[in-house]
């Protein structure tokens, strides 16, 4: 966690730059659309941007009429958050220990955020997720697919350095059921080299499954 927060501290203001244009949308509107319908259709309450970066998807979460909030590990791109979305909530935090209470959220959202987190430890950040939403919560993931991590070594010429992971969405698919979600969704598109992506993206949704008594 050192790592990813000392690299995006580095990097943040390149990075919310170099995607300046895409920052004023999420380019998979309609995975997020389908999301804030669930969440909307179920009553609305809380919902968390977990790893929310300068916060394009939490403010295009709001602008869906979400009641939503970002966190984040790295306190430079919190500053951008804050500056460019003055109106929205963030906060600094790990996704894998989590400052809620359990049960309080009504969605939970980890857009391109769990690419960080070893694998070993995939099982405990599913758990987190779980912990936090309330029954009948809703959770996406957004991830890229594939099997090889990409490095990026000193980005935009900063001495830093990190593995994004690919990873199989039907393995992840598996972690979150075995964290007491039931999958609702499985997308994966082809990637958009115009967006220079070089693997498939990846969406799943789940429900945290209400308890039986
Ligand atoms: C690839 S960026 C994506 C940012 C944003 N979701 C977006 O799509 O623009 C990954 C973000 O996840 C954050 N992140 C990674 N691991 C995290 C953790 N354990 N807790 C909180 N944030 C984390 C990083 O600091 C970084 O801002």
């Amino acid at each position: 966690m050192t790592t990813t927060r000392i690299f995006y501290d580095a990097v943040a203001e390149d990075y919310a730059e170099m995607f300046a244009e895409e920052l004023a949308g999420p380019r998979d509107g309609a995975v997020l659309a389908d999301f804030a319908e669930l969440v909307n259709r179920g009553g609305g309450g809380q919902v968390a941007d977990l790893g929310c970066g300068p916060g394009r998807t939490t403010a295009h979460l709001a602008s869906l009429g979400l009641d939503v909030f970002g966190l984040d590990l790295s306190g430079s791109m919190l500053e951008i958050a804050r500056r460019e979305n003055p109106d929205l909530p963030f906060r600094q935090g790990s996704m894998l220990e989590l400052d809620i209470p359990d049960r309080t959220l009504a969605g939970a959202v980890s857009w391109y955020s769990s690419i960080h987190t070893p694998v070993d430890r995939l099982p405990s950040l599913f758990a987190e997720f779980h912990r936090v939403l309330a029954p009948g919560g809703h959770l996406l993931l957004a991830f890229q697919a594939g099997d090889h991590p990409l490095t990026l070594d000193r980005p935009f010429g900063h001495p830093v350095r990190l593995d994004f992971e690919r990873r199989r969405p039907e393995a992840m698919a598996e972690l979150l059921e075995a964290a007491g979600f039931a999958l609702r969704s499985r997308t994966v598109r082809e990637a958009n080299p115009e967006l220079g992506e070089s693997s498939a993206q990846a969406f799943l949704t789940g429900r945290k499954t209400a308890a039986v008594l």
